[in-house]
């Protein structure tokens, strides 16, 4: 019989457990794709004593996640703890330098340490495998680095954070407001244990900074990422959009363009009839652009126990089945340095202001437009009971910096209330 693939499982929440659970239930299904059997020999986590709902009395128990990482009875590191740095990175690296494979679910961590990681994998001659910590169940990382190696990629988008996409779409179908449809996000066990990693845009951030650098042939570049998150959508421009045809998601893009690395990860509005436009609920999307490809779209559950523990599993059936893969794509070495974008690509935006009702307002409001280059593409005004008069505009496609600079001179013209709100709209 062919030797067992063993694994040493340090972390036993949601996604562990969800191992855990695969590797009981599909012994033979996993052994015969696999050539081998897959076993877990040890596990490590907080609390021995926690009812994870699936019995880990078989396997070795080790306090410290290191220690689980140095065993001899390992083969793998299924790294699904959490954190940047701590025992994550600790046990990540005990294992890589005791020649043991890594798989991980653990974005903040490769966000921040990726380029370090993979170099010290691949001079170990180990394999360090992510495919979890994008996307959950959607196999993004396999695509990108397999399916479409033959690709010069254009551009990678996407929705990343099932959690702000179910905020975003309750506040859309039920009216609900932010707060409330945090709490229900928050009630439905869909946060992050820090919250502001999920609607501050950061855990998307981090997914995305993984996918261009493999798409890009970079080194991972979180630190320069255009960051923003759905805190300041309100229910009014979810509407306002809505009647012109758009909805609003947290959407990320990375594209190569002659300005240099373009990463951003913000609040955007796409046509509704797209299929960004179209996802609903915690679900995920990514669309990859390649020059041969033309353009794919993958969709599915971007986290839960079965989704996220099933693509940890493809990462170990992979490593079992003897594939050997770079980390990101090429070997760490030959990443290049991230060129950061100096300017945002230009696009048409979305602006909400609101007027005074008096004659002349709007003609000032377009003047200063205007003068900074931005042409009106459509405008409405809405009814109003109160003396500020609601006015949308979508704009012409226009650079960035000619945006900013207009809003700054708003204020001056004394016809302004209250702050405008600006946000792009992506072509998709
Ligand atoms: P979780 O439910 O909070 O579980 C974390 C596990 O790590 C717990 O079992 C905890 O032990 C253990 N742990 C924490 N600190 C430890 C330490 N110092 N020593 C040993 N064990 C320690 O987290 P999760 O949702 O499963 O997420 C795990 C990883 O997957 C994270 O990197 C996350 O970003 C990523 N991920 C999660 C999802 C998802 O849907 N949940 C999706 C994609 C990626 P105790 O149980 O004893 O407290
Ligand atoms: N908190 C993440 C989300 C799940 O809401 O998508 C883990 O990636």
């Amino acid at each position: 019989m062919t030797d067992p693939i063993r694994l040493g499982i340090a972390g036993l929440g949601t996604v562990g457990a969800g191992v855990v659970k695969i590797v009981q239930r599909h012994g033979s299904l996993l052994e015969r794709r696999c050539g081998r059997p897959v076993e877990i020999t040890a596990v490590s986590a907080r609390s021995r004593e926690k009812d994870r709902g699936v019995s880990i009395k078989p396997y070795a128990w080790e306090d410290d996640p290191v220690a689980l990482a140095r065993r001899d009875d390992v083969d793998v590191l299924v790294e699904l703890m959490g954190g940047e740095d701590g025992p994550a990175k600790n046990a990540t690296e005990a294992a890589i330098a005791n020649g043991k494979h890594v798989v991980t679910a653990n974005k903040a961590m490769l966000a921040h340490h990726g380029q370090a990681l993979a170099e010290a994998a691949e001079d170990a001659g180990v394999n360090l495998r992510f495919e979890a910590a994008v996307a959950g169940g959607i196999p993004v990382i396999k695509a990108l680095t397999e399916g479409l190696a033959g690709n010069a990629i254009t551009r990678v988008m996407g929705v990343m954070n099932g959690t702000c996409n179910y905020i975003l779409t309750r506040m859309d179908d039920a009216g609900l407001t932010y707060e409330e449809a945090f709490a229900e996000a928050d009630g439905l066990g869909y946060l992050e244990a820090d919250p502001e990693l999920d609607v501050g845009g950061i855990d998307a951030g981090h997914k995305l900074s993984l996918l261009a650098s493999i798409a890009f042939g970079t080194r991972v570049a979180f630190d320069d990422m255009t960051l923003e998150g759905i805190g300041r959508i309100s229910i009014d421009d979810i509407r306002r959009a809505g009647d012109l045809g758009y909805k609003i998601k947290l959407l990320g893009v990375a594209q190569m363009t002659g300005r240099g690395l373009e990463q951003r990860m913000t609040p955007c509005l796409v046509p509704s009839a797209s299929p960004l436009g179209q996802l609903l609920g915690g679900t995920n999307m990514v669309v990859i652009e390649g020059d041969a490809v033309e353009q794919i779209v993958l969709r599915g559950p971007g986290a839960g126990e079965g989704p996220t523990a099933s693509a940890v599993m493809g990462d170990i059936c992979d490593i079992a089945r003897g594939i050997r893969l770079p980390v990101f794509g090429q070997p760490a070495q030959t990443l290049r340095p991230a060129p950061p974008a100096n300017a945002e690509s230009p696009a048409c935006f979305y602006l909400r202001l609101a007027l005074v009702d008096k004659p002349g307002a709007l003609a000032k409001v377009a003047t200063v437009l205007g003068e900074n280059g931005i042409s009106i593409d459509r405008m409405r005004q809405y009814d109003h009971p109160g003396a500020d008069a609601p006015v949308l505009i979508v704009t012409h496609r226009t650079a960035r910096p000619n945006l900013d600079t207009a809003l700054a001179a708003l204020p001056g013209t004394g016809v302004v209330t209250g702050a405008p709100v600006a946000l792009r709209i992506e072509d998709v």
